[in-house]
């Protein structure tokens, strides 16, 4: 049984789905999706059939005359979940599986009315990414296979449901509402997304609109209302953009990422409303995987690094394009303190901070990192220099179009760029960043004047000349490099003059709250309490509790402070977390 994604129990002999019509009901009192699902193979086929399920209540399967079909649904194992075996008969092309999904649904977060901005009516979004969406939908959950969808979804009428995909039509037959859509460009699996709630659209331009709840809609549509322009400048870097439409989704609190680059409506933490446009550079990334990601696709979580490192790179260029190299720069060096970071991190098993992954056996949520970002973004940037950036964008072009629509894995990347760019690879010493631990020596460093401006203040307390020109990456930065020696009144005097505590801007004031911590500076701590109780996303949650946890003095709040918010934090989120409170 050939399985080529450790992550799945596909097995590459049998045959391939080719769409799937899905309809499900949402039904907020029971917190449970009432679905069916009809799975169209891509021939007639026979034999066992091997689908990917978390969680699922399989009511039945049936063929398309409605006449059941054997089944066998293994016992769970914690990362994969469980087999959903069905034996085919002969010539059979189509099958439909009745199923619920369970409460606790791990590609799902069921809000209360409290949880949202409102506070009037319940909201459900999805996460699929990286193997969440069987917990959703019976299938062959590897990006390996691409899939094509119709989807029905009834929901009550007060709310709206939005999907990852093409609109339809709305229903309203009785007391419930139909929202039906379409995909009809084919999907790895974990790109299925949706979520309903009290949302309302907002036109940014004519192949953009941002939906949010009714209460964030103007924010949200004045920070994100160049997304135009970046759409034009990708555009011109990477080519045609395939999926139409680039519309964005403003998430409640609790989403456990920054931005999440589900096809034609990309979903977005309300953190970014910085009301500054200054955090609009993961719209830009969540763009990008449009090309690098979304078109191009990793085989397995194995080969996350081609979906990220491509990503965070084609980010920089569009940032370089819209704001200048200063910024991207910047951008560049705050990557770099994040890798150095990471690879910290694991420095038990520096076997995972090579970018190609062996994960049998590994849950890809339990080892998610900067790294694949990072150092991912550095390889390239090195093959940049060497190859020289009219060549390398060429290059870039070829893979995207050699394999649009597909799935690869870094070992096909090797031998494609080997052809494309020979010689390349050997002269930055890919082997190091491909599958050795570290960051290689050699690995480039960004270089501008504004990041030499900030060396020469490093640890001071500058005076408001010295920063009035300066961007929250450059707070952000100086925060970061702020010595660990720096003594505490150091940072209240920074406090005093700059109002770090009472930042808008969640990244400078989670590198505010993280310095400032250290040296149990009061105030900081009554702001992370705040903080850790308004959002959900794991980038700040994640190294908030792990420093309250790593202090003897406050490891007791971590704990009290998870108690009170645990519950309204996303699954993996809180999955995470108490990673972190029960280390030793
Ligand atoms: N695809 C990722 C988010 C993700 C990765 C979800 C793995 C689940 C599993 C998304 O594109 C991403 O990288 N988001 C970053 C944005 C940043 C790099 C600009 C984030 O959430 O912080
Ligand atoms: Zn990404």
């Amino acid at each position: 049984m050939p399985r080529l994604d450790p992550h799945s129990y596909n097995d590459s002999t049998q045959p391939e789905t080719e769409s799937l019509d899905w309809r499900a009901r949402v039904d907020f009192r029971t917190r449970r999706l009432h679905a069916e699902v009809t799975l169209t193979l891509k021939e007639a086929s026979a034999g066992p059939l091997d689908l990917d399920t978390r969680e699922l209540d399989i009511r039945a399967v049936v063929d398309a005359q409605g006449k059941p079909l054997p089944f066998n649904l293994a016992p769970p194992e914690p990362i994969l979940g469980s087999r959903l075996r069905i034996e085919l008969p002969a010539g059979l092309r189509q099958l439909t599986v009745r199923y619920r999904t369970s409460p606790q649904a791990s590609a799902l977060q069921w809000l209360t009315p409290s949880q949202t901005a409102g506070g009037q009516h319940p909201f459900l979004f999805s996460q699929c990414q990286a193997i969440h969406a069987r917990s959703v939908i019976p299938l062959q959950d590897t990006p390996r296979i691409r899939i094509r969808y119709t989807a029905a979804l009834t929901i009550p009428k007060a709310l709206k449901a939005v999907m990852a995909a093409g609109f339809v039509k709305r229903e309203e037959p009785g007391v419930e509402a139909v929202e039906h859509y379409e995909m009809p460009q084919p999907i790895p699996p974990y790109l299925l997304a949706f979520a309903v709630g009290s949302l309302a659209p907002k036109e940014l331009g004519p192949r953009s609109r941002v939906w949010a709840e009714p209460e964030l809609l103007e924010d949200a549509a004045s920070e994100f209302e160049d997304v135009d322009a970046m759409l034009r400048v990708a555009e011109s870097l990477f080519g045609k953009y395939d999926w139409e439409r680039f519309d964005l989704l403003t998430m409640p609190p609790s989403f456990p990422y920054g931005g999440m680059e589900n096809p034609r409506l990309t979903f977005l933490t309300p953190t970014l409303l910085a009301g500054d446009k200054s955090l609009v550079n993961v719209v830009a990334h969540e763009l990008a995987h449009s090309w690098t990601g979304n078109l191009v696709t990793n085989a397995s979580a194995e080969h996350f690094w081609l979906n990220e490192g491509f990503t965070v790179f084609a980010e920089r260029r569009i940032l370089e394009a819209l704001e200048g190299p200063e910024l991207a720069a910047l951008h560049a060096a705050l990557g770099r303190r994040s890798l150095e970071t990471a690879i910290e991190h694991f420095r038990a098993h520096p076997q995972l901070t090579a970018l190609r992954t062996h994960l049998t056996g590994i849950d890809p949520d339990d080892v998610f990192s900067q790294i694949p970002y990072e150092k991912g973004y550095l390889m390239l940037c090195a093959m940049e220099a060497a190859a020289g950036r009219p060549a390398f964008d060429a290059y870039l072009r070829k893979y995207i179009d050699t394999f649009r629509f597909q799935a690869l894995t870094t070992e096909d990347w090797v031998a494609f760029t080997e052809r494309e760019l020979p010689g390349v690879l050997g002269k930055v010493n890919a082997e190091a960043y491909l599958n050795q631990p570290g960051i290689p020596s050699g690995a480039p460093s960004p270089r501008s004047s504004r990041l030499e401006e900030l060396q020469r203040l490093k640890g001071t307390v500058p005076s408001r000349e010295e920063v009035k020109e300066w961007t929250p990456a450059e707070w952000q930065l100086f925060l970061e490099w702020l010595p660990t020696s720096t003594p505490r009144d150091t940072l209240r005097a920074l406090d005093e003059r700059f109002q770090f505590t009472k930042s808008r801007n969640s990244e400078v004031l989670l590198s505010w709250l993280l310095a400032a911590l250290r040296v149990h500076y009061a105030p900081a701590l009554e702001r992370t309490e705040q903080f850790l109780g308004e959002v959900g996303r794991m980038k700040y949650l994640k190294p908030l509790y792990s420093l309250l946890h790593a202090s003897k003095e406050y490891r007791p709040k971590a704990r009290e402070l998870f108690q009170k918010y645990g519950e309204r934090y996303h699954p993996i989120a809180r999955q995470g977390i108490e990673g972190i409170l029960s280390r030793a």
